[in-house]
């Protein structure tokens, strides 16, 4: 079983070469597909107040806290956590806590969250119907959780992880990969572990949990963005889910 210690341990190795790879700019995919579909899908935050879940070095919370009244990010990773407060020493409205989200849960007022966004943090939660119920504990009634996920349906396929005849996509499984992107193929120097889950689990996990699927976005670059990357995209990478808390009907 992998525990969130290990998790933890993988990110903290990683996280002045993944802060490097966001702040030059390098990882496209980050900030011209997942950044702009992830404010496109939390729509109008005017005002309130927010978490990012697994926030790493924070870049996401900055760019919310600018366009919202508050926002906390919590993250497993002491690494990660500590580059997110030094690039946050201007930002009033932002506070981060090393935490898992399923702790942070249990030592803070529930029903206090308008939001929670969480980019592709899932793909790396052993935990993931504790973690999806923290959420739901957190928001306030109506509140809405935005998070985005490496496309189940695809991914494995654009990133060659396992041999397609022996890929078995129904099934929830695990794999310890080599993190890379576009523009830095020699990636992150520790392995990062996948978590591998068909859409049915993603939708039974948060019907499950009181929520309800309002809209998913499968984001594609435009034809000026595509020229940045060095090679075409096939299909969709990504996928984000748009979800609102409808307390009334958790289980
Ligand atoms: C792929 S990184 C994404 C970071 C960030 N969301 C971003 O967009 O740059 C995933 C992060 O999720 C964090 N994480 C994994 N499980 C977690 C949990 N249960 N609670 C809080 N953070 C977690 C990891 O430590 C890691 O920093």
């Amino acid at each position: 079983m992998v525990s969130n210690k290990i998790i933890a341990k993988e990110w903290d190795t990683n996280a002045i070469i993944r802060h490097n790879q966001i702040k030059s700019g390098m990882d496209i995919s980050y900030h011209k597909i997942l950044i702009p579909s992830i404010i496109k899908a939390l729509g109008n935050i005017k005002n309130k107040k927010g978490l990012d879940v697994g926030c790493g070095t924070g870049k996401i919370t900055r760019i919310l806290a600018k366009k919202t009244k508050t926002m906390i990010g919590v993250d497993l990773s002491k690494e990660m956590i500590d580059i997110a407060e030094k690039e946050s020493l201007n930002v009033p409205n932002i506070s981060f806590i090393k935490t898992s989200i399923e702790s942070f849960q249990k030592n803070h007022p529930h029903n206090t969250f308008d939001f929670c966004v969480s980019n592709m943090s899932f793909n790396t939660m052993p935990n993931l119907n504790k973690v999806i119920r923290s959420m739901s504990l957190l928001l306030k009634n109506n509140g809405i959780l935005v998070f985005s996920i490496a496309h189940p349906c695809f991914w494995n396929f654009y990133k060659r992880l396992e041999p397609e005849d022996s890929f078995e996509y129904l099934k929830n499984h695990n794999m310890r990969v080599k993190f890379t992107i576009s523009l830095d193929q020699k990636g992150l120097p520790e392995k990062t572990t996948y978590f591998h889950r068909p859409l049915e689990y993603y939708s039974k996990l948060l019907v499950k949990n009181g929520f309800i699927i309002e809209n998913l976005y499968e984001p594609f670059p435009s034809e000026i963005i595509h020229n940045l990357y060095p090679q075409k995209w096939l299909f969709p990478h990504f996928l984000i889910f748009r979800c609102q808390l409808y307390r009334f009907c958790l289980f």
